[in-house]
């Protein structure tokens, strides 16, 4: 379990909030012979479903989340998790996230699970999209089909799936938004990139000048944490001659993925990349240990957007665990974020590289 999970919200009122209407029975939870219930970008949150739902309705739900953390405590509380569902449901749950064309997708895809007589139950926070989503759903749906309540500053919309419904439904924005997720080139066609990921259609700003700073003669075996769609090992490969591995963890599997597309067909035969779709904060894998490490650790809680220096912190404690003596850690943070009292802890010499843009470039030798 993660060095995190005190910290993981145990208050998360927009999954409150969606089983509200199932409490109130606006929305009929389906029984046992009607099959599974689907949840698209389930949580549990510190066993709030455990305490909402009974165990029969539990063991209904099927679970897809791609963030590690998530998926690791659906299990923990029992839950069956999936990284990609099929077929259609008598009842769907879905949190939408915030990036509004991620977001979409899942509305669309959410629908699409949904069988004739079930309904598609959204929630999420007024300041995280909820009007958006909601006026999302009524056009792709018609606005007479989608309905609402506000509680706990979020908002649980849903619809019905209606016999003979799907001449109302808009088919095209249905496609158009099934259409938004997928694969898309950025950086003038040098990786490939999705909604939802980190700075998901653009080179990130402190990941640039991290990697503008990064020596050459980096060598040997070197890790990537919180590796995204692969863009700080791209840089790596590409000044370093001397390194013969990186190993990428990352928790957001629709991240890895990519990285795995952008980096594999660019790499020969002597150097060896390992993907791992990883809570960082759980610490690396116990047999490896690492020449260097590079890291843009995240910044934002997931759910929050507030500063996540906690989550950074981790980052630094299980690098400084898994390098080798001697070798470095590369990282770069926000100017403000206060991490040097910790790299001093953990490391034998801590060294700033440069200060600029509000982001700062840390070099720390084990
Ligand atoms: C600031 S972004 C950097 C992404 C990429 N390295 C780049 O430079 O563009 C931080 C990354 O850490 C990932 N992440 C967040 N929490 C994580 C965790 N607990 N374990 C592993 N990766 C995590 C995020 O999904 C995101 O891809």
């Amino acid at each position: 379990m993660s060095a995190l999970s005190h910290l993981q919200a145990k208050e998360d009122p927009v999954l409150e909030t969606l089983l509200l209407p199932v409490a109130n029975a606006a929305v009929t939870w389906p029984a046992p012979d009607q099959g599974e219930v689907l949840f698209l970008r389930a949580r549990s949150s510190g066993h709030i479903l455990p305490q909402q739902l009974t165990y029969s309705q539990r063991q209904q739900l099927l679970c897809e989340q791609s963030f590690k953390p998530d998926a690791l405590s659906l299990e923990a509380d029992g839950l069956r998790v999936t990284a990609a569902a099929s077929g259609r449901f008598p009842l769907v749950l879905l949190l939408p996230p915030r990036s509004r064309a991620e977001a979409r997708t899942l509305l669309a895809r959410g629908w699409q699970h949904t069988a004739e007589g079930g309904v598609l139950l959204c929630c999420q926070a007024n300041n995280a999209g909820a009007r958006s989503g909601e006026s999302d759903l009524s056009k792709l749906l018609g606005a007479e089909a989608v309905h609402s309540l506000s509680k706990q500053k979020c908002r649980v919309y849903w619809a019905q799936h209606r016999p003979h419904m799907s001449a109302a439904v808009d088919q095209d924005l249905l496609q158009d938004w099934l259409a938004l997720d997928v694969p898309q080139p950025i950086a003038e066609g040098r990786f490939l990139s999705r909604p939802g990921l980190f700075a998901w259609d653009r080179i990130d700003a402190a990941s640039a000048l991290l990697a503008r700073h990064l020596p050459s003669d980096l060598a040997g075996q070197g890790a990537d944490l919180g590796a995204g769609f692969g863009y700080l090992t791209a840089e790596v490969l590409q000044r370093c001659p001397a390194v013969t591995g990186m190993d990428l963890y990352e928790a957001e599997a629709r991240g890895l993925d990519l990285a795995r597309q952008n980096l594999l067909p660019h790499v020969g035969t002597s150097t060896a990349l390992a993907f791992f779709w990883h809570d960082v904060t759980t610490g690396l894998l116990a047999e490896r240990r690492y020449d260097f490490i590079i890291s843009n650790p995240p910044f934002h809680h997931s759910r929050s957007r507030a500063d996540a220096p906690d989550i950074g912190h981790a980052f630094v404690v299980v690098a400084a665990a898994s390098l080798r003596t001697g070798g470095s850690l590369w990282l770069v943070a926000n100017q403000h974020l206060p991490y040097e009292a910790l790299l001093h802890q953990h490391f034998r010499q801590v060294q700033a590289v440069c200060v600029e843009q509000g982001f700062k470039v840390i070099a720390a030798v084990k």
